[in-house]
C-alpha cells in the first residue's frame, strides 16, 4: 500500500517539474522573436526596471527640458523656425524616432545635430556608452507594442539605419 502511494507521488512531481520546465522553454523561445498571428506582428519586449528606471532620471535631467518630461515633444514639431530649425520632436513613438536603429539613435544622441544645423546639442561628453543605453531604454519604454514590434523589425532588417 505504501508502495503504491510513493510511486503515485513520484509520478505527480515528475509530471508537475515537466509542466514547468516546458513552461520555462516555452518562454525562452520567445524572447526577442517576432510573431506573427493573424497579420499582427508580436514582439516580446523586456522591461529592465533597474535600466528604466536610471534611463528616466537622465531624461528628466538632461533632457525633458526640450522634449517634455513624457517625451511627448512640442506640439509644433513639425514647423521650422525663422533659422530653419527644427524644434523638438516627440520621442515617445508618436514621431519617427522608432524609424532609427540603435546605432543611429545613440549616434544622433551622443553627436547632437548642432553640426548638421540643427539645434540638438552632443552628449558624448557629458553621458556614458551605458547612460545612453538606459536613456533609449525609457524612451521606448513609452512606445506601444505594436510601434516597438515596427521598430524591432527595422532594426533586424536595417541595423545601421
Ligand atoms: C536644447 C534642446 C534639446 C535637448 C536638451 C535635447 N534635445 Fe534631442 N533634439 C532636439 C531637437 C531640436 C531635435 C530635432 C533634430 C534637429 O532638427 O535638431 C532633437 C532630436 C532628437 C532625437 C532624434 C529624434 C528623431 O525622431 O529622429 C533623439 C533620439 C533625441 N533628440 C534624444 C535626446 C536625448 C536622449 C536628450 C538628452 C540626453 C536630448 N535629445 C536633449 C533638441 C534637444
Amino acid at each position: 500500500m505504501m508502495f503504491i502511494q510513493e510511486v503515485f507521488m513520484k509520478i505527480a512531481i515528475l509530471s508537475v517539474l515537466s509542466l514547468i520546465l516546458m513552461a520555462c522553454s516555452d518562454d525562452n523561445k520567445q524572447v526577442g522573436k517576432v510573431q506573427q498571428q493573424s497579420g499582427e506582428v508580436k514582439v516580446a519586449r523586456s522591461f529592465d526596471f533597474a535600466q528604466i528606471n536610471h534611463g528616466g532620471q537622465l531624461f528628466q535631467k538632461n533632457c525633458a527640458v526640450c522634449h517634455g518630461a513624457e517625451a511627448q515633444g512640442t506640439v509644433n514639431w513639425r514647423q521650422p523656425d525663422a533659422e530653419g530649425k527644427f524644434p523638438p520632436p516627440p520621442l515617445n513613438g508618436t514621431a519617427h524616432t522608432w524609424h532609427h536603429s540603435l546605432k543611429v539613435l545613440k549616434d544622433t544622441i551622443k553627436k547632437g545635430t548642432l553640426r548638421l544645423g540643427g539645434n540638438m546639442p552632443p552628449w558624448q561628453d557629458k553621458l556614458s556608452d551605458k547612460d545612453i543605453e538606459d536613456i533609449i531604454a525609457w524612451i521606448q519604454s513609452k512606445w506601444s507594442d505594436e510601434i516597438y514590434a515596427a521598430w524591432y523589425q527595422r532594426q533586424q532588417q536595417s541595423p545601421a539605419q
